[in-house]
């Protein structure tokens, strides 16, 4: 029978947690998933995949705003729960969920679709290619100390979570991602399940501290969110603290956040997952080398709809042009020849019939974008192309960035 993708509608939300959670190998409750997804659940950005009456496959995104360098801003489709049931996988069922999916994206005018991948080797045939990347940071407390900033005034407090401290929470990060390339904006539901005001319907409901920051006149500037395992051996406290979050809109409230989780009795270490492998956090302590890096991986995929938008909506640190042929099977003759013309101030970006200094693949060009990643270093694995002498080290000198883009929210 041949398989059928359609939108999801309200009645299908028990088939596709079925499909979601038999995917990744997960029993949860799944009538609660069902209530609660209920009230999050936007019918028209979920897809499934029908083979008669049974749901076989899920496709999900929801609507985002991605920083770009240059802090300019872009709509952007963020893309989860890709799954396919384990009797109906390899038959093509994701390409015609992503096709669809990849179709309304386009009619919704958003430029990019962005993801977290599971496995590296599902998305790049889609046109995704890794655009940040992320790590763990561990803190040997045992063998630093954690400096605050100077003294401003500045003052941290821990406070229980209600719908006020929510709403403060989110206001500091919605100051904040804004400023920060690589960082997204959230779904407001989502301040709920972090501060654990709601019941987490796939797991256990957030039960950590939060600690605040406010600056010398008393407003909320930063926020910290951790938990912990207590453990000792030979009388010793050994717990690490889990650094859940921490977001600050000064380096002041950054840095008195992080002297403050160093300071916490009976802490030996702190750990922080999903930060970036550039983090600035060793540089914080007073022995760089009590921070040590693990979980070294990608991040966020970045796939680029619209080309020359989202080329022309960064902008670059130093001046230059380059010609780009981008090989993208869904834009209009699976190409894109466009002229970039770039440099700090901005860019403009448009469809050229000139000829290309550089062919290179959409996956190639998303790896790019966000400016993490050298172009000489993507091409050994993407398809690029030199077509003028020296002209893929302009382009990589000109996508790469001082600072590495870095992605908070994972999804
Ligand atoms: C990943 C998943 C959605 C793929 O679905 P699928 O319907 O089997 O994918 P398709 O049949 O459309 O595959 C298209 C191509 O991708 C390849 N592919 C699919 N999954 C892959 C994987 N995990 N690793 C490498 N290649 C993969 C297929 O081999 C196929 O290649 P081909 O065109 O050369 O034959 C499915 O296996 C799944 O649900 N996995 C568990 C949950 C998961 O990890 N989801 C992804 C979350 S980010």
């Amino acid at each position: 029978m041949a398989i059928e993708i359609r939108n999801g509608a309200e009645e299908d939300i028990a088939a596709a947690v079925n499909v979601i959670s038999t995917a990744f190998l997960e029993r949860p409750d799944i009538p609660r998933i069902v209530t609660a997804m209920r009230e999050v659940w936007d019918p028209s950005r979920m897809w499934l995949a029908w083979d008669g009456p049974t749901a076989c496959g899920t496709f999900r995104s929801w609507g985002t705003e991605i920083t770009l360098p240059g802090l300019g801003r872009l709509p952007a489709s963020a893309v989860s729960a890709v799954t396919v049931l384990p009797t109906h996988r390899r038959r093509g069922i994701l390409t015609q969920m992503a096709a669809a999916e990849h179709r309304a994206l386009r009619e919704r005018g958003e430029a990019m679709a962005l993801l977290y991948a599971s496995e590296f080797g599902i998305y790049g045939r889609f046109g995704y290619g890794p655009a940040t990347r992320s790590a763990t940071w561990t803190v040997d407390l045992t063998r630093t100390r954690i400096p605050g900033p100077p003294e401003d005034g500045g003052t941290v407090e821990l406070a229980t979570p209600d719908p006020a401290v929510r709403d403060e929470v989110r206001r500091v990060y919605e100051e904040w991602h804004p400023s920060r390339v690589g960082q997204l904006r959230r779904r407001d539901f989502t301040w709920d399940l972090r501060l654990g005001l709601k019941e987490e319907p796939w797991g256990d409901t957030w039960k950590g501290w939060l600690a605040l920051h406010r600056d010398g006149d008393g407003r909320i500037d930063g926020f910290a969110r951790y938990k912990a395992q207590p453990s000792w051996e030979g009388h010793v406290p050994k717990t690490a603290l889990e650094v859940q979050e921490l977001v600050g809109l000064t380096e002041a409230s950054e840095a008195a956040l992080w002297a403050f989780l160093g300071s916490v009795d009976l802490v030996a270490s702190l750990k922080a997952e999903g930060l970036s492998p550039s983090d600035r956090l060793p540089w914080r302590l007073a022995n760089g080398r009590a921070a040590q890096l693990s979980d070294l991986g990608d991040g966020l995929w970045v796939r680029l709809f619209d080309v020359p938008r989202s080329l022309a909506a960064r902008s670059y640190e130093r001046e230059g042009s380059v010609v780009l042929d981008v090989v993208d099977e869904d834009a209009a003759g699976g190409r894109w020849r466009v002229a970039l013309e770039a440099g700090p101030d901005g860019a403009t970006c448009a469809t050229t019939s000139r000829s290309a200094d550089l062919t290179l693949s959409v996956a190639a060009l998303g790896s790019v974008y966000l400016g993490a990643h050298d172009l000489r270093d993507v091409a050994l694995r993407a398809q690029v192309d030199e077509h003028r002498d020296g002209a893929l080290a302009r382009a990589a000198g000109l996508f790469r960035t001082a600072r590495e883009p870095w992605c908070a929210t994972f999804f």
